[in-house]
């Protein structure tokens, strides 16, 4: 989180002018083959459906694994995940999340199927994968799809194994905040063949071969403009990778014995992208609420994210719908803070971060008095 991951510009506009040159500016042109055909060798998978987010992409999948009454999903994600969903008049059921590791609990899902259970969502956070065998064997014994939004995990893997090929399908996001972007972008990977064509069927208007309509499908096409750009940020993604990991280890050195403020970790043997650097604010300790550190570090102008807070039970329609209590949801929503990293955020720009995170720290009641009433502005 930090700048666009943009890549080699000059790259990135010579893909474009052949794309004006070719006058083949989307459905289904050879830049976008490109880009799946690249983003499929990241994930170990045999097929990826491109699409215009991951927003889309979740939705096709969710309608073409047709899933169908109630879906267990973490309440500890980017509101697109129950969204795409509940737009398909299906009903997102929240669990409660690990408390070490911020995704989906299979125990908690467990104890969430019912009879009109199809489906569960796993959500990679910050792309530090879910239990995946856990959640497995729960779908497996009560019958259920099992599906993941990886967005945050492109290039990261589980036990050995890239993200991508686990569950019926995975979804990546390439947003223009993501570590790799394709301004807006999204895909959809898999190794099964049948799910691939259905995918490529209703991302385009539900049409067969023959073109005519087989189907109810929506338009969620990728763009070529949106491919040369994700192919060319898709080429800085190691150096990218690098230098995010480089930038948490001195997130981590700059803040340490900083008491009350937790850099997230990442296991090494996960490939981590490192793609946010979030932190956890224990107000307890620390005296000053993680909201006010989000406001003292915008008066120094350095932009912050709550990812994610509030957490999805917390917003509309569900916590009117389907009110629920998520104890360790709630705790990690009201303490995460992503700070600023991406190859565009500098040694220096960290030593300032930390340096004003520490000051705040240290002030605690101080910072608390002079902002009080201020932290809805954050
Ligand atoms: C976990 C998660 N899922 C889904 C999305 C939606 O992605 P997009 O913006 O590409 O639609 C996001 C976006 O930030 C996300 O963080």
């Amino acid at each position: 989180m930090g700048r666009p991951t943009v890549g080699d510009r000059k790259r990135f506009l010579e893909r474009l002018n052949g794309a004006l040159d070719r006058q083949w500016l989307t459905n289904g042109g050879p830049l976008v083959h490109e880009f799946e055909d690249r983003v499929a060798e990241v994930a170990g998978t045999r097929h990826c459906v491109a699409t215009s987010n991951a927003t889309m992409a979740l939705h096709l999948l969710y309608m073409a694994t047709g899933l169908s009454g109630e879906v267990i999903m973490p309440a500890m994600t980017y509101v697109a995940t129950a969204h795409a969903a509940r737009a398909l008049g299906l009903t997102p059921v929240f669990c409660d999340v690990d408390p070490d590791t911020g995704c989906i609990d299979p125990r908690r899902a467990e104890e969430a199927v019912t009879a009109r259970t199809s489906g569960i969502v796993g959500v990679h956070l910050w792309g530090r994968p879910s239990a995946i065998d856990d959640l497995g064997k729960v779908a497996e014994r009560h019958g259920l799809r099992l599906l993941f939004d990886a967005a945050h995990a492109l290039g990261c893997s589980y036990r050995g194994r890239p993200v991508g090929g686990f569950g019926a399908a995975e979804v990546f996001s390439f947003h223009a905040t993501k570590v790799v972007n394709s301004f807006e972008g999204g895909a959809v990977v898999t190794d099964d063949g049948d799910l691939a064509e259905r995918l490529r069927s209703l991302r385009s208007f539900g049409f067969g071969p023959d073109g005519t309509s087989q189907r109810v499908g929506i338009n969620a096409k990728m763009s070529e403009a949106a491919a040369a750009m994700g192919l060319t940020s898709l080429e800085a993604f190691e150096e990218t990778r690098r230098h995010n990991r480089v930038n948490l280890d001195h997130y981590a050195a700059g803040l340490a014995g900083v008491d009350g403020v937790e850099v997230v970790t990442y296991d090494a043997a996960q490939n981590p992208n490192c793609q946010y650097v979030v932190i956890r604010v224990d107000e307890a300790v620390t005296g000053i609420h993680r909201d006010l550190l989000m406001r003292v570090l915008k008066e120094e102008n350095i932009t912050t994210q709550r990812y994610f807070s509030p957490a999805c039970h917390q917003v509309e329609p569900y916590r009117t719908e389907r009110p629920v209590v998520l104890p360790h949801t709630e705790r990690l929503a009201e303490q995460v803070l992503a700070l600023p990293t991406g190859p565009t955020v500098a040694t220096a720009d960290i030593h300032r971060v930390c340096e004003v995170l520490r000051c705040a720290v240290g002030a605690g009641p101080q910072v608390t008095e002079r902002f009080r009433g201020c932290e809805e502005t954050a």
